[in-house]
């Protein structure tokens, strides 16, 4: 048998004859000729199967191929600049072809439209299909590229854990399991343990599964999604803000370059990724009431509905709207600092001159991506914490652990957390998060 290749290295092999092992994805066909669509996991490269190249049962075989079903090829590999496929350019004149396993079940997917609902009851077959294929591969990208990035620069990768005695971001959105008969959390947010790691560390990150029992059906919510959440000791707001925009445009970059065929494959337009490079631009909650309150005065509307922008009362938190009206203000992503000090979490620092505010920053996406990265600066005000606690009705025994990082060696310290399955919807041009992981955790959804 020729040598194995997988199709996305099939360009070195100009010449050769090789073997290809996948599944079909397509097939049309004419008397003696087959044009079979052949996938493999890294791309997908058309096979021309002509009936006085090959055996009759081969032959056969062929024109009988149903979708899906597995199998081996070997041709020869030609280059040709119109052959489709991804990453495309490249045929295989077949020579021998071996059925794996003939699906005679017809298979429920089909290149048809379906419905949202049958395609996630389908899940564990839709991501076979190639706009789903492309969207995971570069979701395994940008967690490659934001992995390097930390690595790279310094910050320890110190895992935290997912059953927790206590909320990180408010209590309406905990899961709650049972501990050997003690209530525990799944983690909402791996942070509160990382602030404990830099004291030991002093640059660290975690990157792992985190919870929320969001009770609404939104484009940007799901119920288990994975966040990065880099932690910084003696680094303040601001410096917190040039680490992101670092990070931020080394992901998109890298994932622009290393990913350009899925991503073309998903219809995206480069152009507004490719300018996404520092600096951002930094914007006061002040500044952005004031730029909502006069769009919302000036009846403008916003994409994807065209929904008019709400007006907004100085305290309130942002809506998908107002977000998306901010963000739409600028070429690359924009930073909103200083948020009310009560529509945050409990832990972020008062700004001394005005402790109305908090030294927070949102990071929003442009095109109506809305917010990617939340993160600000961490109180290190013992009193302030132990009211703060208070105030948000969080049981104060289980926080004794945090609060002891503010009695022994405390300093200033600040981190962010970026949620990936956001980052995806945004570096492929989606329309909802569902599809930016594998199985998604949606509400009223647990299968497959
Ligand atoms: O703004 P959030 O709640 O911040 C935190 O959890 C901080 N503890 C992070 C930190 O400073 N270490 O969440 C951070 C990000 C959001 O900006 C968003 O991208 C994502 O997590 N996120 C969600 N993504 C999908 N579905 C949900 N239900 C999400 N909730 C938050
Ligand atoms: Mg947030």
């Amino acid at each position: 048998m020729a040598e194995h290749v997988y199709i996305e290295k099939s360009a070195d092999h100009v010449g050769k004859e090789v073997t290809i092992k996948g599944w079909l994805y397509a097939k049309t066909g004419k008397g003696k000729l087959q044009f079979l669509q052949v996938r493999d996991g890294t791309g997908i490269i058309q096979c021309i199967v002509l009936k006085k190249e090959i055996s009759p049962e081969a032959f056969d075989a062929a024109q009988r191929l149903t979708q899906e079903s597995s199998l081996v090829i070997t041709g020869l590999v030609r280059a040709d600049e119109r052959a489709p496929g991804v990453p495309g350019g490249i045929e295989i004149d077949v020579t021998h072809l071996e059925v794996i396993q003939l699906v005679t079940d017809e298979y429920p997917i089909t290149l048809k439209e379906h419905g949202i609902d049958f395609l996630l009851s389908n899940r564990h077959l839709w991501i076979r299909s190639s706009r789903q294929w492309a969207t995971l591969r570069v979701r395994a990208t940008i967690i490659k590229a934001i992995r390097d990035w930390l690595d790279d620069h310094g910050f320890i990768l110190m895992d935290t854990p997912i059953l927790t005695p206590a909320a990180c971001e408010g209590t309406t959105t905990l899961f709650e399991t049972d501990y050997h008969g003690t209530p525990a959390y799944l983690s909402q947010s791996g942070q509160l343990y990382n602030e404990a790691h830099i004291m030991a560390f002093g640059k660290v990150y975690c990157f792992g599964p985190t919870f929320r029992a969001e009770k609404s059906k939104t484009r940007r919510h799901i119920q288990e999604f994975w966040m990065v959440e880099p932690e910084m000791a003696y680094v303040d707001l601001w410096g917190d803000l040039e680490v992101q925009e670092q990070f931020v445009s080394y992901v998109v970059q890298t994932t622009l370059k290393q990913r350009r065929n899925e991503l073309k494959l998903l219809g995206r337009d480069l152009s507004p990724l490719e300018r996404v490079q520092p600096p951002f631009p930094r914007i006061h909650y002040d500044q952005a009431v004031e730029m909502i309150n006069r769009a919302a005065k000036a009846g403008l509307v916003v994409p994807p509905n065209d929904e008019p922008v709400p007006a907004i009362t100085w305290g309130d938190d942002f809506g998908a709207p107002h977000e998306t009206y901010v963000a739409s203000q600028f070429d690359r992503p924009v930073f909103v600092h200083h948020y009310p000090t009560a529509v945050k979490a409990f832990y972020m620092a008062q700004e001394p001159d005005r402790p109305e505010t908090c030294r927070s920053a949102d990071l929003l996406a442009p095109e109506g991506y809305g917010e990617i990265i939340g993160g600000g600066e961490r109180s290190g005000d013992l009193a302030f914490l132990e009211a703060q606690i208070e105030r948000h009705k969080l049981p104060r025994d289980a926080y004794q652990w945090y609060l002891d990082l503010r009695r022994y060696g405390s300093v200033p310290h600040s981190g962010f957390g970026l949620g990936l399955e956001r980052t995806v919807m945004w570096i492929c041009g989606l329309s909802h998060i569902r599809e930016t992981i594998p199985f998604p955790r949606l509400l009223g959804r647990i299968y497959p």
